[in-house]
C-alpha cells in the first residue's frame, strides 16, 4: 500500500478547516502539522484533531512545517498565496493552493516558475469545475445532445459582508478574486480561450470595502461563443444560476442552498430535470475530488484536474475585467504580464 501524503495546513481559517477535515477523511492524505500566523487559531484547530485521536504538530513558524510534511495546503489571504508557495517550493514540498492562484498574473507566473525550478507539483483549487452538478453539465454539453454552446449567462449574487483582509484590495484583490476566480475559470473550461472582456461596476453598496462589489462583465471566446457574468457580494437575495444557449437546445442550472438542479431541452424534445445536493454539499464533494486528485497527481503522477496555466488565465481574466472597469474599454486577451506593464507605464 502506498504511504499517505503527510500534509501541512497553512492557514487554519474558515476554509482551511474545511480542507483539513476533508483531507483527514481521505485514505491518501494525513494532516500532520498546521501553521497559522494566528497561533491561537492553529492551536484550536489542532486540538479538535487531537481530540479525534490524530497527532498534529502546531508550528510556531512556517519553516517548522517542513520536517513533518511532504506537501502543503495553502488556505490563507490571497496576498500570501505567493510567499507561502515560494517558501514551500524552496523546501521541496508539493503544493495545493486555494483559488485564486494569486493577486495578479505576475505573481501566478512566479509561483509556476518556483514550482518548476524546485521540481515540485503545484495545483490550484479551482473547485467549481469539480462540483458534481458541473461535471454533469460538462458531460451534457460535450455529449452533443443539445449541440454546441454558443452563449452563456451566469449570475451569482448574495449578501457576503466582507471584513478584515477580505475587505481590502491589497490583501484580497477585490470581489472578482472570489466570484470571478470560480465562474471565469468554469466558463473557460467549457468555451476555451478568451479573446476579450468588457466590464462595468455598479455604485458600491458595502462601505467598508475599498473595491467594487457588483461587476457585470461580457466575454468573447476564440471559438465565437459569448458569455455574461453578473457577480455581486451585495445583492440581498441568494441567486446563483446559469443558462446556456446551444445550437440544438438549451440548459439551465441553479446552485441553491437547499438543493441544486439543472434542466435541459433538445429542440422539439421534452424538458429533462436533474437534481443534486445542496450548494454546500456540492462544494464539499468537489473539495474531496480535488484533494484526491492532488494526492494522485503527487503520488502517482496522474494528470492535474486543472493546469497552472489555466489557473493563471482565470487571474488574467480577473485583471483584464478590472482594467476594463477602470478604462471603460474592451480589453483583449491574452492578458500577458508585458501588456500589464505597458498599461501601467502609460497611465
Ligand atoms: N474553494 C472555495 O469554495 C473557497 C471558499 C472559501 C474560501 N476559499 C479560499 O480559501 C482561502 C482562505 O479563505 P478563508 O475564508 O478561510 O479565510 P480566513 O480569513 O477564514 O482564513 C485565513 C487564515 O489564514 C491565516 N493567514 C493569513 N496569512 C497567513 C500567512 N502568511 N501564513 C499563515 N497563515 C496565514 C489567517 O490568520 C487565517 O486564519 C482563500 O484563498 C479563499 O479564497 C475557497
Amino acid at each position: 500500500m502506498m504511504a499517505k501524503l503527510r500534509i501541512g495546513l497553512i492557514g487554519a481559517g474558515r476554509f482551511g478547516q474545511t480542507l483539513m477535515q476533508i483531507a483527514q477523511s481521505l485514505s491518501e492524505l494525513q494532516v500532520t502539522a498546521v501553521y497559522d500566523v494566528n497561533a491561537e487559531r492553529a492551536r484550536e484547530v489542532a486540538a479538535v484533531a487531537v481530540a479525534n485521536g490524530e497527532a498534529i504538530h502546531v508550528c510556531s513558524k512556517l519553516e517548522e512545517l517542513w520536517s513533518y510534511t511532504d506537501a502543503v495546503l495553502i488556505s490563507t489571504s490571497h496576498d500570501t498565496h505567493l510567499p507561502n508557495t515560494l517558501a514551500a517550493a524552496a523546501a521541496g514540498k508539493a503544493i495545493f493552493c486555494e483559488k485564486p492562484m494569486a493577486l495578479d498574473v505576475a505573481e501566478c507566473q512566479s509561483m509556476i516558475d518556483a514550482a518548476a525550478q524546485h521540481g515540485v507539483k503545484l495545483l490550484v483549487g479551482q473547485v467549481t469545475r469539480l462540483m458534481p452538478i458541473m461535471t454533469r453539465l460538462r458531460a451534457i454539453l460535450e455529449s452533443g445532445t443539445i449541440g454546441r454552446p454558443v452563449a452563456a449567462h451566469i449570475l451569482r449574487s448574495g449578501w457576503l459582508e466582507r471584513q478584515g483582509w477580505w475587505a481590502a484590495t491589497s490583501t484580497s484583490g477585490g470581489m472578482l478574486h472570489s466570484h470571478g476566480a470560480h465562474i471565469y475559470d468554469l466558463l473557460s473550461s467549457l468555451f476555451g480561450q478568451v479573446i476579450s472582456i468588457y466590464a462595468l461596476a455598479a455604485p458600491r453598496i458595502q462601505p467598508q470595502v475599498d473595491y467594487d462589489d457588483t461587476i457585470f462583465s461580457t466575454i468573447r471566446y476564440e471559438n465565437g461563443a459569448i458569455a455574461t457574468v453578473d457577480a455581486s457580494i451585495s445583492g440581498q437575495m441568494w441567486i446563483y444560476e446559469g443558462h446556456f444557449i446551444c445550437e440544438q437546445g438549451s440548459l439551465q442550472f441553479a446552485l441553491e442552498q437547499d438543493g441544486c438542479w439543472l434542466t435541459y431541452q433538445q429542440r422539439g424534445g421534452a424538458l429533462i430535470r436533474e437534481t443534486f445536493g445542496t450548494f454546500n454539499q456540492e462544494g464539499l464533494d468537489g473539495v474531496a475530488i480535488e484533494l484526491r486528485n492532488f494526492a494522485d497527481f503527487v503520488l502517482r503522477d496522474a494528470p492535474p484536474f486543472v493546469t497552472n496555466q489555466q489557473a493563471l488565465e482565470a487571474v488574467a481574466l480577473i485583471q483584464a475585467a478590472y482594467t476594463s472597469v477602470r478604462t471603460g474599454t474592451v480589453v483583449s486577451l491574452p492578458y500577458s504580464h508585458s501588456k500589464i506593464r505597458e498599461f501601467n507605464d502609460h497611465h
